[in-house]
């Protein structure tokens, strides 16, 4: 087992991407950790949708005013949550599918970009969109492609952060 602190400080949100495809074999994989990620009492309230579609990608683009970039990233992947199988968890466990997604991603050369989407007054459109059914909630937009550039971020310290014992 190999220790990923190195990869999951290594991975930046990607807002420029290269004009280059992505392999069919790279989004299986992202898909597939996406599928692996854990949930309340296993009851994976999630399902995915993936758009190519260079049009819908440009109409994603002029919806949300935070994601500019799905119209350059080739890929855009669209986590959406079920809260009909898990009323309580169904966010927080599509957003660990997500976060899989987006480490798998990184691993394998790829860049991402989540912008959030549910509970906001963006969701109906993209849900019409993207012919979502009423039943389910669109998560966010991840943009996925090959990166065209390098971003640094920060964080708080730990020493901020956490508490032992007690707080
Ligand atoms: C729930 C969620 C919603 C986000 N929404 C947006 C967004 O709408 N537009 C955007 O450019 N980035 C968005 N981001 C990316 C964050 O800005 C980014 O993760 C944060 O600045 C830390 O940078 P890093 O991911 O490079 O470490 C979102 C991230 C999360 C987790």
């Amino acid at each position: 087992m190999n220790d990923a602190l190195d990869l999951l400080k290594s991975r930046r949100s990607i807002r420029k991407y290269k004009n280059k495809p992505v392999e069919e074999e790279k989004i299986q994989k992202c898909l597939e950790a996406a599928r692996w990620a854990p949930s309340a009492s296993n009851k994976q309230p999630w399902e995915f949708l993936i758009v190519t579609d260079e049009k819908v990608r440009m109409k994603l683009s002029e919806i949300h005013p935070y994601a500019k970039f799905v119209s350059e990233s080739p890929v855009v992947f669209v986590p959406l949550t079920n809260p009909e199988i898990h009323q309580k968890y169904h966010m927080s466990d599509s957003a660990l599918a997500t976060m899989q997604y987006m480490i798998e991603a990184h691993s394998i050369g790829l860049g991402t970009c989540w912008a959030g989407v549910i509970g906001s007054s963006l969701e109906p459109e993209i849900k019409e969109l993207l012919d979502v059914p009423d039943n389910l909630n669109v998560l966010g937009l991840v943009a996925t492609g090959y990166a065209n550039e390098e971003p640094t971020r920060t964080r708080k310290e730990l020493e901020d952060l956490v508490h032992y014992e007690k707080y």
